[in-house]
């Protein structure tokens, strides 16, 4: 990663740590959970046109190499993330996939990329940890040609998404240190007001704002489930540093905790997100701090 790039904020120690290593080790796993969301990303790029196309936290790049795979000789796919670890793997991916994939290790707020490089600016999850979101989608419209296409996925809220909470809530009794979520401040729910990312995304000159319910459901073995909840999440922040005989207790109550979403040998749950789409209006269109005066 360019340590001139490097912005010291919370979300970017998270991902080079603790976190960024958990997806890398789960990498396959996550991948079959979040497989329904790759879809309607990969579709965009399908409707084109799409030549250059950037994936923001593109995280281990398995939806920037599924796009990748549908671009020709001359077109390409970017995948940004700010996560040592989780680009080296996407890397190392491509490297096998022999693909169409570039990778940038960088914070995709402030990274200084090409202007009006690209052409459809996509991302599964990877926008909802910007600090200042009104910066970071304004470097993105900044990244977009005039008249390119954004389409993004985010998380509803936690009330909406029960499965992703369950964890934190059946351990809290036992375990006093499991960092509370704040609304609104960087983390998975953090774009789960659809007003609000319709505000940031024009005042970050975004146009024809459309959110629309994506509704789906994710599917993991049941043999996986103790990794997952054990790893994910803010629960998985703090467990590793819990004594054996807790860890015991708190892994037992967890996992009885998601008992209703086990069937057989799979766990099922409704995922609550929304699908995020905006076009980067031209210059000429864009409205002017005169426009109306
Ligand atoms: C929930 S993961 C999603 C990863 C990937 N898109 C996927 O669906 O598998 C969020 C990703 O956003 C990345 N991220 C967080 N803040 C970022 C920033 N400011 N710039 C670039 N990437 C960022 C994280 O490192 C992480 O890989």
């Amino acid at each position: 990663m360019d340590i001139n790039q490097r912005t010291d904020n919370e979300q970017a120690a998270l991902w080079n740590g603790r976190a960024g290593r958990a997806w890398v080790e789960a990498q396959q796993l996550l991948d079959r959970v979040l497989e329904p969301f790759q879809e309607p990303l990969v579709e965009a790029v399908r409707a084109g046109p799409a030549h250059r196309v950037l994936d923001v936290g593109c995280g281990t790049g398995s939806t920037t190499l599924a796009m990748a795979r549908l671009l020709g000789a001359h077109e390409r796919c970017i995948g940004v993330d700010i996560s040592d670890p989780m680009i080296a793997a996407a890397r190392t991916r491509a490297e096998r996939e022999d693909a169409r994939a570039g990778f940038i290790c960088a914070d995709a707020q402030i990274h200084d990329f090409e202007p009006a490089g690209f052409d459809l600016i996509v991302s599964r999850f990877g926008v909802m940890f910007f600090d200042n979101p009104v910066l970071a989608f304004a470097n993105l419209r900044r990244a977009a040609r005039d008249d390119a296409r954004l389409r993004f996925i985010v998380w509803r809220s936690a009330a909406e998404n029960p499965f992703m909470t369950t964890a934190e809530r059946a351990a809290a009794p036992l375990l006093q240190n499991i960092p509370a979520r704040r609304p609104g401040a960087p983390g998975q729910f953090s774009l789960a007001d659809r007003h609000r990312v319709c505000a940031i995304l024009e005042e970050s000159g975004w146009a024809d704002v459309d959110i629309q319910p994506l509704d789906v459901v994710c599917t993991l073995p049941e043999k996986e489930l103790v990794g997952y909840f054990t790893r994910f999440g803010p629960l998985g922040l703090v467990l590793q540093d819990t004594d054996e005989r807790t860890r015991t207790e708190v892994v037992d109550t967890v996992r009885r905790a998601f008992d209703p979403y086990v069937h057989g040998t799979e766990v099922r749950f409704a995922a609550a997100c929304w699908r995020v789409d905006a076009r980067a209006p031209s210059a000429s269109a864009a409205p002017t701090e005169a426009a109306g005066v």
